[in-house]
């Protein structure tokens, strides 16, 4: 499936140029939510002690080949030893709000059954020190680290996962919901599902259409029955769940181009926020999705409705798309002009998109819009210990104007959280790609704050 791989890692053609405007805090508002995003498997380490069990991603990562610097999460940044320092730094770069996400099985080493008390200590004393830092934690239940025990039972396309993680949700919203009141469900349900159970080029490896559509399926029900059980479990709680998304136009205004990017827009955006709605799956502009049918059962169309406080948008890059021979989507995008400014994802930068998307998601009945994560990777450089990486900063000044327009216009945007606090691993691509606005010294795990870093301490002062 390397032509799906490609349709996920390159990036459209045309260069957008966005002056850069001074913007200010208080642009946004006094009550507007600043944060970092994190996840779990890129951020902690300690993958195998104090009884942490098996990931996919532990999995995924011993084949060696699998990752492009042939690393992996083992020790990651060392955040499950130095997680105090961390949010002490984080709290003198002015953020107010931290996310991470929980791993399952640092929690429930068997996907289900027997608590890891030691798993649930780790999180405990992490919630308290944000909160004695005056940090208000997010988490994110599940961003893509499923225990491997459960994965051998099929994952994501067994049906039971409802049930697995329904247990898992019960857990962690009792042991933790007294001190965390901001929860998603999921993070980015259409890449884990693509990547992970049709392209394969993420954990845990597996490909082909129907169990792509299976994970699907069940990830939706899972992301509804989430929010049902964190509203129940949790009193005062804002629920959300954080899903990718890119603005996706055609390349040509022609009938082909604009059909291939209607079916583009429904697997990059449309996929999950739909049937949360009660408005089922877009069918209409991706008939491969007729085949769900022999996994729903009449009772899902209701199930799959939750009424989220706010729902994640997670944006990088807007695709251009085109007609294409990839079996199902038959689409692909476009590759990107020589002349764009591109990050070391090769993800163009388009600032505009973000405006766009934005735009797109208001037009559902949505109560409140919050960018859960946005920001970009590029090649730093330690020098004198200093990274004076200019570009991530007109990368953020640039977005920032454009979610501030969406604002300006009248949506209730609430919140942006960076991607991300420290470098850390990311996934497939390994350790090569640096999104931090704080620079870690793999070896040592010295962090340093880039200028990207001091850029955000002093807009959020
Ligand atoms: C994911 C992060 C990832 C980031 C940058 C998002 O898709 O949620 O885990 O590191 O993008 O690629």
């Amino acid at each position: 499936m390397a032509l799906l791989a490609a349709l996920w890692k390159l990036k459209p053609i045309l260069s957008e140029s966005s002056e850069i405007q001074e913007i200010l805090k208080s642009d946004f508002g006094d009550d507007f939510y600043w944060g970092v995003a994190t996840a779990a498997y890129q951020i902690e380490g300690a993958s195998d002690i104090d009884g942490k069990g098996e990931s996919v991603w532990d999995r995924f990562t011993s084949k060696k080949s699998h990752i492009k610097d042939q690393s992996n999460g083992k020790i990651a940044i060392d955040f499950y030893n130095r997680y105090e320092s961390d949010l002490k730094l984080l709290k003198n770069l002015n953020f107010k709000n931290f996310r991470f996400s929980f791993s399952w099985s640092r929690i429930l080493p068997d996907g289900t059954g027997k608590i890891n008390e030691k798993g649930i200590d780790f999180y405990n004393r992490m919630i308290d020190t944000c909160l004695e830092l005056g940090i208000e934690p997010w988490t994110v239940l599940y961003h893509w680290d499923l225990p491997q025990v459960l994965e051998d039972k099929g994952g994501w396309t067994n049906r039971e996962i409802i049930n697995w993680f329904s247990e898992y949700t019960d857990l962690c919203t009792r042991r933790f919901g007294d001190r965390i009141r901001h929860w998603m469900v999921l993070n980015e349900p259409a890449s884990f599902t693509t990547l992970g159970y049709l392209s394969g080029i993420h954990a845990p490896d597996r490909t082909g259409i129907h169990k792509f559509l299976a994970s699907v399926h069940h990830a939706n029900l899972c992301q509804s029955e989430g929010g049902r059980i964190i509203r129940r479990n949790v009193k005062n709680s804002h629920i959300g769940t954080a899903l990718s998304c890119s603005y996706t136009e055609p390349h040509k205004m022609t009938g082909s181009y604009q059909r291939a990017a209607q079916r583009l827009d429904v697997v990059l955006n449309r996929l999950f926020i739909e049937p949360s709605l009660g408005m089922g799956y877009p069918v209409q502009h991706l008939p491969v999705l007729e085949k769900l049918e022999r996994y729903i059962q009449p009772q899902d169309i209701e199930n799959l409705k939750f009424d989220f406080d706010f729902i994640g948008i997670q944006n990088y890059f807007r695709v251009v798309a085109k007609p294409s021979i990839i079996p199902y989507i038959r689409a692909n995008r476009v590759k990107p002009q020589d002349s764009a400014e591109v990050t070391a994802m090769g993800w163009e930068v388009s600032p505009e998109g973000i405006y766009e998307i934005i735009k797109q998601f208001a037009k559902y009945p949505i109560k409140e819009i919050i960018v859960t994560e946005n920001g970009a990777a590029f090649p730093d450089q330690l020098i004198n210990q200093r990274i004076h990486d200019q570009q991530r900063i007109d990368f953020y000044k640039r977005y920032l104007q454009n979610v501030l327009k969406a604002k300006n216009e009248g949506i209730n945007v609430t919140g942006y959280f960076a991607w991300t606090f420290i470098d850390n691993f990311e996934w497939a691509e390994g350790f090569r790609t640096r999104y931090g606005i704080v620079y870690n010294d793999f070896e040592t795990q010295e962090r340093t704050i880039k200028d990207s870093g001091y850029w955000f301490r002093d807009f959020l002062k």
